[in-house]
């Protein structure tokens, strides 16, 4: 399945629509170059779940920040993954496999630890304010999941 965003806003208000259809345990899995828009889809994703808008900012230090909503919402962001170690070392299973929403920017850095089911979304750029957001759906729950998207 392929969303096709023409705006900031318009990836914003998908994220937002995804985010209702959310449950404990899912894993979002994010794809795509710098500035491709995955950070715009967290926060969509953050307002979708009721958490305290602008609290949002790129885990750029920490790799990991956790928000409170209708579901916890985990953000991690690899980019600065250097060793897929360092993954291990945050405890990054607690969360990915507990009561919240898990959403990983740069999952490509999970290397051999990349969750076996998960939903998977690629984000290329499509001229300056274009972009498509490829969706994959990896297991049973993420296929049903986009059925209803
Ligand atoms: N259709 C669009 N969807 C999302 N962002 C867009 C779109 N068009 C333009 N943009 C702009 O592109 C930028 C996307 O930045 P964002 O931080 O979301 O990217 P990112 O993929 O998280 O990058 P990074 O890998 O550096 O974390 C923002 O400045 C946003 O306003
Ligand atoms: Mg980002």
């Amino acid at each position: 399945m392929t969303f096709h965003s023409r705006n900031p806003e318009e990836t914003h208000s998908w994220a937002i629509r995804l985010a209702k259809k959310l449950k404990p345990g899912d894993i979002l899995c994010l794809y795509g170059n710098l500035g491709s828009g995955k950070t715009t889809f967290v926060k969509g994703l953050a307002e979708g779940l009721k958490i305290k808008p602008n609290s949002v900012s790129s885990p750029t230090f920490v790799l990991m920040n956790a928000y409170d909503g209708r579901l916890a919402l985990y953000h991690f962001d690899f980019y600065r993954i250097e060793h897929q170690e360092e993954i291990v070392g945050i405890g990054y299973d607690e969360f990915l496999f507990g009561k919240g929403v898990a959403v990983v920017e740069w999952a490509e850095r999970f290397g051999k630890y990349l969750p076996p089911e998960r939903l998977d979304l690629h984000f290329d750029y499509v001229g300056e304010t274009g972009r498509t957001i490829r969706v994959a759906a990896i297991g049973e729950r993420y296929e049903r999941l986009i059925k209803e998207l």
